[in-house]
């Protein structure tokens, strides 16, 4: 059974995330989303509202689980056997970082691989942070982030 992990802060999912769940998903027996908890980043989400917003935008999509993970990436990997982790590479500022990541995680756990999915260009410019700017001054953000990832942001920013 080929096990992909797909990790990341996801504070909120985008299109961009979506994109590239979609297409790593069809590539493995199973994908798990692995939504970090102890970011250095002060998220605007719980967790379990991250989790939970991404169980609703990947509804339908059956080789899917998401789980939330503390601490080391590669930690988690081992514990859920997974031998393959996805990233997305949006531009070439995208690339040092994630090199680095790719090169440490292989070097602490050489059993890993890490797998570069290239963003669809019309996500190439999306990011979380992005969509949280622009909805903290009520923009619209329709364009970039589920219905319903919509409301949340309202929600947050309303109160
Ligand atoms: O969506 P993000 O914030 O770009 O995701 C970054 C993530 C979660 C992939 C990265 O911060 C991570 O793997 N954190 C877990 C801690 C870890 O393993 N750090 C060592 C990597 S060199």
């Amino acid at each position: 059974m080929r096990t992909a992990i797909y990790p990341g802060s996801f504070d909120p999912v985008t299109f961009g995330h979506i994109d590239i769940i979609k297409r790593a998903s069809a590539m493995v027996d199973k994908l798990i989303i692995g939504v970090l908890r102890n970011s250095a980043k002060t998220p605007l989400f719980s967790v379990e509202e991250r989790v939970n917003m991404l169980r609703e935008v990947t509804e339908g999509i059956d080789n899917i689980e998401i789980q939330s993970f503390d601490g080391l990436l590669i930690d988690f990997a081992k514990s859920v056997d997974a031998h393959i982790i996805v990233r997305g590479l949006r531009a070439v500022t995208d690339f040092e970082y994630e090199l680095q990541l790719a090169q440490t995680n292989k070097a602490v756990y050489p059993d890993i691989d890490t797998l570069f999915l290239v963003t669809s260009v019309v996500y190439s410019y999306l990011s979380s942070s992005v969509v949280r700017e622009i909805a903290s001054y009520n923009g619209d953000i329709s364009k970039f982030v589920p219905e319903c990832v919509t409301e949340k942001l309202k929600e947050k920013f309303d109160k």
